[in-house]
């Protein structure tokens, strides 16, 4: 249930949410504008007491009603009073475009939605509520089985741990909510973006407009072996994979234990490892057009190159059939072995989305970014390993805009003083601007 009302004094506050208190909702959640640096100044004492019946409140910035800031008096100080009162529930969102992305996201059902103040408050509100009823539409296709949340902040789905919010995250668990999905969005004219484990991926700071696809969960990750044959659907980890077929005495899998990532981005991206790449694997290929109609294509019809598959810019994958070789038990362990002492002592343990640039054909990335001196530079959060030059680490809260300006300093080096084009081999998504959907 979503109301707007126009409370902005405290009396008036406590009264509202005393109301809203009583309809018997499961919470109540408020997204408040404090209306005037005066009024803000004044009563702040009073509005620290006045949101005990609210579960949770997000406090924007002051709307001025034509007076000047005062210096000091923002939103802030109404969450810090909340605070000092004894509330945990309240926080401070200085982006007035966010404010629903904070309450949206915290969403459950049975839950009341309040608006508060005499501004411009409301508008949140009414975005919000046009996207709920989206969202209603996405259970529905999805079922009970799967998941629908609304503002998912990407840097949660993704192992660099940076990017804005996805409007609609939704997990369908088969192949046939994934063809309704990929029709509704259609019709809908909704931007749909698939994304399976983040490892490769940096999202903007804006975040993601429309529908991110999550393909998770049931038929999605299972792995079956008939044969030399492996089927693994696109949410399967790789990781499984090379474990499933070691288990099986198949070998010719065993450089995927490596990679973070799951099928479906790996499909993708052709990923690769060890000298090895994801499509030399292949041998059929089950995915969705982009009508949601269903194909399999044998790996001689797919066009596919070096971490790019073109034949899956416009597709959905679903599942994919991998050939191993029955190997000595020994061999496809000391392989693995391999793999993990490669990796554990050429690649950084620290958050990352593994290699930044393609190897340009002169010189393998990671070297040159060595050979120009740029290991440990930063912008920001945003870091140069010390352990491999092709890796740029989170320290912890970096920004998306932190990573691309640390890159571009990277190309801009790689270009003036080895006259070397940098091509990313991450792929970087999603809009610049916070507020899309003014
Ligand atoms: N090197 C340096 N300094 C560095 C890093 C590397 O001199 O800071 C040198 C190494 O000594 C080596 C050469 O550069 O002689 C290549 O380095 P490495 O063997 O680590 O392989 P890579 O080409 O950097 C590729 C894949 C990785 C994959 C590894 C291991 C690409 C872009 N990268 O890295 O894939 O894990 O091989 O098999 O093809 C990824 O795609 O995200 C990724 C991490």
């Amino acid at each position: 249930m979503l109301v707007d009302d126009y409370a902005h004094h405290p009396t008036e506050i406590r009264a509202t949410l005393k109301t809203a208190r009583a309809v018997g909702r499961k919470r109540v959640l408020t997204m408040f504008q404090p209306h005037r640096y005066s009024r803000t100044k004044a009563l702040h004492n009073e509005f620290g007491s006045a949101f005990d019946d609210a579960d949770r409140v997000v406090v924007t910035d002051v709307y001025p009603a034509n007076e000047p800031p005062i210096p000091g008096v923002s939103g802030q100080t109404i969450v810090d009073e909340i605070a000092k009162h004894g509330h945990r529930a309240a926080s401070y969102q200085p982006r007035f475009e966010r404010v629903h992305c904070d309450i949206g996201n915290a969403l459950d059902a049975g839950d009341l939605v309040l608006s508060l103040g005499a501004g411009n408050i409301h508008e949140q509100l009414s975005i919000l509520a046009a996207d709920l009823v989206i969202a209603e539409k996405l259970k529905a296709i999805v079922g009970a089985k799967g998941d629908v949340r609304l503002y998912e902040p990407l840097s949660k789905h993704t192992t660099l741990r940076v990017g804005g919010p996805a409007q609609f995250w939704v997990e369908p668990r088969n192949e046939a909510a994934l063809s309704e999905l990929i029709r509704f969005c259609r019709r809908e004219n909704l931007p749909l973006f698939v994304i399976g484990r983040g490892s490769n991926l940096l999202v903007r700071d804006g975040g993601i407009r429309g529908v991110v696809v999550h393909p998770s969960g049931g038929d999605f990750d299972k792995i079956d072996i008939g044969g030399e044959e492996i089927t693994a659907g696109v949410g399967a980890k790789l990781k499984e994979i090379a474990y499933a077929a070691r288990a099986a005495d198949l070998g010719g899998l065993e450089w995927m234990e490596g990679i973070p990532g799951a099928v479906g981005g790996a499909l993708r991206m052709n990923a690769g490892a060890m000298g090895a790449q994801t499509f030399e694997n292949v041998v059929r290929l089950h995915y969705l057009d982009a009508n949601g109609q269903a194909h399999t294509k044998n790996r001689d019809e797919l066009e596919v190159h070096y971490r790019n598959v073109p034949s899956l810019e416009k597709n959905y994958a679903v599942r994919a059939v991998f050939l191993g070789q029955v190997a000595p038990a020994e061999e496809i362990v000391r392989k693995l072995e391999a793999s993990q002492e490669k990796r554990r002592t050429s690649q950084p343990k620290a958050k990352s989305a593994g290699c930044i640039f393609k190897n340009p054909e002169k010189c393998p990335a990671g070297k040159l970014v060595d050979e120009l001196g740029l290991k440990n530079s930063s912008v920001g959060k945003a870091r140069v390993s010390e352990v491999h030059g092709n890796f740029i680490v989170n320290d912890g809260g970096a920004t998306a805009t932190e990573m691309l300006e640390l890159i571009d300093q990277i190309k801009r080096a790689a270009k003036t003083k080895r006259g070397i084009e940098l091509e990313t081999e991450v792929q970087i998504v999603g809009e610049s601007e916070p507020d899309w959907h003014l």
